[in-house]
C-alpha cells in the first residue's frame, strides 16, 4: 500500500529486503483477487477470537466495522490494491485494518497464521467459481436443448472416422453435448463436496492455542465442518486441483463441440453457417468468414491442461506442511477457472445464433451409402445372418460405386442380382427416413427415441435450475 506496508514479519530481521527478490517473493499481483474472500475470513476470525474472550465486545465491533469498510472500499475502487507494495493480500488487509483501528488491527492475527488463511481464502474462492462454473454450464445446456427441440427432425450424416456412416439426428447430435456437459456438472458438484471443509485454526501447521470453537467458526464461513488434522489443512490442494481437473475435462468436451461446428462451417460440409456477430474476417481474402470463436474453445482447453499439470507439479513430493510453493497454486487455479468461464460463455452465443443449412446435411447423409447398414439390415430382416449380409451389400456397394449411383438408386434386378430375396419393399427400406426410425433403442437415434431423451433432459435440467441456474454470472 502507498502508505508502506510494515512486513508482517519483519521483527526477526535487520537488513533490507532485495527489491528484485521481494518481486519475486510477493504474490499480491495475482492473490489479491482474493480479497472479498480474506476479508470474510477475517471477519468470521474475529468473531472466533471474541467468542474465546479473546476480543472484547467494542473490539470486535470495531474491527467488524473496519473490514467492513475496506470491503465497500476494494469493491469501489481497486487502485489501492494495485499501489500498494505489500506481500500478498493477507498483509495487505492487515495493513489496511491497522490504518484503520490501530493497535486493535495487530490483534487479529492472533492465534491464526497466513498459512491457514490462504488454505480457507482459496476454499471459499473455489466454492464461489464452482457454483459459477455450474451456472455457465447451465446455460450452455440450456442453448442445446433448444438446439435439439428445433432439430429433432433434422438429419445429419453421422460419422465414425470421419467418413459419413450412418445417418443421425441433429438433435440427437445436440443432445450428445447435453450429456457430456452433465457429466462434467457432476464432476463440479463432487469436487464442491471436497471444498466444505474449513482449515482456519490450524495455525501455521500444529493447530492454533487458542481455545477456538472450530466447529462454530467453519459454520459461520458456511463450511460442513472444521479440517482434521492441521498439518494436512495448510497443505491440502486437492481441492483446487480437482476444480482444475474439472474444467480441463469439461473444457476437452467443448474443444470437441468446436471441432465439429468448424468441420460444420466449412464450403466441404456446409451445413451450419455462424452468424456474422460471432465470426471475423480476413484481412486480405475479402471472402473469408472464419469461426475464431470456436477455434478459441478448441485451443483452450491445452491452457487448462497445461494449469492442470502446472499444479500437479507445485503438488508432486512437497513435504508437509506448508512450503512457499504452495504460493504457484493461484495463478494455474485462476486462469484455468477463468479460461473454462470464458468458453462456457461465448458458445450458446454461438449456438443460439447458428443457421443450418438441412438441405446440405440432407444431402450429405444420402450420399456416402451411409444406408449399406440399412440394406445389410433388411437382408437379416429376410433371414440371412448379419455376416453374410454384410458380405453382400459389400459387393452391392461396389457395384454401385462403379455406376457412381446411390443404393437406392439401383434397379431391382440389379440388387436381386446380389441377393434374390430382395424385393421391391427395400426402397421404403433405403430411405434416410426409415434408417434413422430403425435405430429405435433407448439411447439411439429414431425421432421418437430423441423426443423421449429431449423430454428426460429437460427435465433434468429443469430440477437441477434449483441448485445451478442460482449461480448464473452476471455479463
Ligand atoms: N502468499 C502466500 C501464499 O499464497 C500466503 C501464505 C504465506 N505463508 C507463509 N508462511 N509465508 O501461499
Amino acid at each position: 500500500m502507498s502508505s508502506g506496508s510494515p512486513k508482517v514479519w519483519g521483527g526477526r530481521f535487520e537488513g533490507e529486503q532485495d527489491r528484485f527478490f521481494k518481486e519475486f517473493n510477493d504474490s499480491l499481483r495475482f492473490d489479491m483477487r482474493l480479497v472479498a474472500h480474506d476479508l470474510v475470513g477475517s471477519w468470521a476470525w474475529a468473531e472466533a477470537l471474541h467468542r474465546a474472550g479473546i476480543l472484547e465486545d467494542e473490539e470486535l465491533e470495531r474491527l467488524h466495522g473496519a473490514l467492513t469498510e475496506i470491503g465497500e472500499e476494494v469493491s469501489a475502487d481497486q487502485s489501492a490494491l494495485f499501489a500498494s507494495d505489500a506481500e500478498d493480500v493477507h498483509s495487505w488487509v492487515e495493513a489496511r485494518l491497522i490504518e484503520k483501528v490501530g493497535a486493535l488491527g495487530k490483534k487479529l492475527h492472533t492465534g491464526r497464521s497466513r498459512n491457514d488463511q490462504v488454505a480457507t481464502d482459496l476454499r471459499l474462492f473455489v466454492r464461489d467459481e464452482i457454483d459459477a462454473r455450474l451456472g455457465e454450464i447451465h446455460e450452455l445446456q440450456r442453448s442445446l436443448l433448444e438446439l435439439a427441440t428445433k432439430h429433432v427432425e433434422t438429419i445429419l450424416p453421422g460419422y465414425t472416422h470421419l467418413q459419413r456412416a450412418q445417418p443421425v439426428s441433429f438433435g440427437h447430435w445436440a443432445l450428445a453435448y447435453v450429456e457430456m456437459l452433465e457429466r462434467d456438472a457432476e464432476r463440479f458438484e463432487d469436487a464442491r463436496l471436497r471444498t466444505e471443509v474449513c482449515p482456519l485454526g490450524s495455525g501455521a501447521l500444529a493447530g492454533t492455542g487458542y481455545p477456538i470453537d472450530r466447529q462454530a467458526l467453519a459454520e459461520s464461513l458456511g463450511f460442513e465442518r472444521a479440517s482434521e488434522n492441521s498439518l494436512d489443512a495448510v497443505s491440502d490442494r486437492d481441492f483446487a486441483w480437482e476444480a482444475v481437473s474439472a474444467s480441463a475435462l469439461c473444457a476437452l468436451h467443448l474443444s470437441r463441440l468446436s471441432e465439429d461446428l468448424i468441420l460444420y462451417t466449412t464450403g466441404e460440409f456446409g451445413f451450419v453457417e455462424l452468424d456474422d456477430s460471432v465470426s471475423t474476417g480476413s484481412s486480405l481474402m475479402p471472402q473469408k468468414k472464419n469461426p475464431d470463436a470456436l477455434e478459441l474453445v478448441r485451443a483452450k482447453v491445452g491452457r487448462i491442461f497445461g494449469a492442470q499439470t502446472a499444479l500437479t507439479l507445485v503438488l508432486k513430493g512437497l513435504p508437509l506442511a506448508y512450503n512457499k510453493d504452495l504460493q504457484e497454486d493461484k495463478e494455474p487455479l485462476f486462469d484455468a477457472l477463468d479460461q473454462l468461464s470464458l468458453c462456457l460463455r461465448v458458445l450458446p452465443r454461438v449456438l443460439d445464433t447458428l443457421r443450418t443449412r438441412q438441405e446440405r446435411m440432407r444431402e450429405a447423409a444420402q450420399g456416402g451409402y451411409s444406408n449399406a447398414t440399412d440394406l445389410a439390415d433388411y437382408l437379416v430382416g429376410k433371414g440371412l445372418p448379419f455376416r453374410e449380409a454384410h458380405e453382400i451389400v459389400g459387393g452391392v456397394v461396389r457395384a454401385a460405386i462403379q455406376l457412381g449411383v446411390g443404393l437406392e438408386d439401383l434397379p431391382l434386378e440389379v440388387l436381386r442380382q446380389h441377393a434374390p430375396v430382395i424385393k421391391a419393399d427395400v426402397y421404403e427400406r433405403l430411405s434416410l427416413r426409415a434408417s434413422i426410425e430403425s435405430r429405435a433403442a433407448h439411447g439411439g437415434t429414431a425421432p421418437e427415441r430423441v423426443r423421449e431423451a429431449l423430454r428426460r433432459a429437460k427435465a433434468r435440467h429443469e430440477q437441477n435450475s434449483e441448485h445451478r441456474a442460482g449461480a448464473e454470472p452476471e455479463e
